[in-house]
């Protein structure tokens, strides 16, 4: 199973401290934030991920992280030369991805919760996309999906000023080979960027669209504002020292991968 994560992006809300670093490298609690996308995918049962950095942060990337041996995956990396949308991914990874499918995770998006591992593996061999749904109390920051009571989807927006349901779409998402495709006819939003949103609406309209209910008990956060980066660290925080065990770890994630086959 291959793994992109996408780890460019101007990081505007977060600055200055992201004037001179990129966000995926900032600190959340003992980690930098990188290793807990990086650890949803080992969970997810990834070995081969491909990290979509900014030109400039590609060095520090890979004197962090390396060729992945460290943690027994393959690590690889591209550039993206401007943030022109999370749309913009596939493309960029059309090589590596060799028309296979894979799972997609944006590098400020942290998961955690039980039997989310398994879950995730099992969504692997899926056909078309799937993406999850998360209810939130604002949900107007996010991509919004709207299902009816049998989970099928009924409509997505991005950043709707009228949200139709309380259900964000967590930037973890499964693709088909078809995604390239897919993107490669999208246009930029008013916002000028190549959104994800337009690319998984395509897939609703093809009826080729699993939504995913996460469980109450799962933490999601999107690290990208000064609040939700001090929560994430918080979270790790009163985790690890409650029950003695790290998470966010890639070392630690493969070990309990390996034991669980
Ligand atoms: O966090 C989930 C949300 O992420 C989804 O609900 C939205 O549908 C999705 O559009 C996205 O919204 P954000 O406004 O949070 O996206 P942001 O611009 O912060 O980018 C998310 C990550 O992707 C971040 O780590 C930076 C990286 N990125 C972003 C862009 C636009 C890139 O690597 N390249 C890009 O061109």
């Amino acid at each position: 199973m291959k793994g992109v994560i996408l780890a460019g992006g101007s990081g505007t809300r977060l600055h200055p401290l992201t004037r001179v670093t990129s966000k995926q490298l900032l600190p959340v609690f003992d980690k930098p934030m990188i290793y807990y996308p990086l650890t949803t995918l080992i969970l997810a049962g990834v070995s081969e991920v491909l990290i979509i950095t900014r030109p400039e942060d590609a060095p520090s990337f890979k004197a962090l992280l390396g060729d992945g041996s460290e943690f027994g995956i393959q690590i690889s990396y591209a550039a993206q030369d401007k943030p022109a949308g999370l749309a913009q991914a596939p493309l960029i990874a059309e090589d590596f991805l060799a028309g296979e499918g894979f799972c997609m995770i944006l590098g400020d998006n942290f998961l955690y919760g039980s039997g989310l591992g398994r879950k995730l593996q099992d969504l692997q061999a899926a056909r078309g996309a799937t993406v999850f749904a998360y209810r939130v109390k604002d949900p107007s920051q996010y991509g919004v999906i709207e299902v009816d009571e049998g989970g099928k989807p009924l409509s997505i927006e991005e950043k709707p000023k009228n949200p139709k349901s309380n259900f964000a779409i967590p930037g973890l998402y499964f693709f088909d080979e078809k995604i390239v495709e897919i993107c490669k006819k999208l246009k930029p939003s008013v916002r000028g960027e190549l959104e994800i949103t337009d690319a998984i609406k395509e897939y609703m309209i093809r009826g080729e669209l699993s939504v995913e209910v996460l469980p109450t008990g799962t933490a999601w956060l999107d690290m990208g504002t000064y609040e939700s980066l001090l929560e994430a660290g918080e979270f790790v925080h009163i985790v690890q020292s409650r029950q003695g065990m790290l998470i966010g770890d890639p070392i630690t994630a493969m070990k309990s991968r390996s034991n669980s086959k």
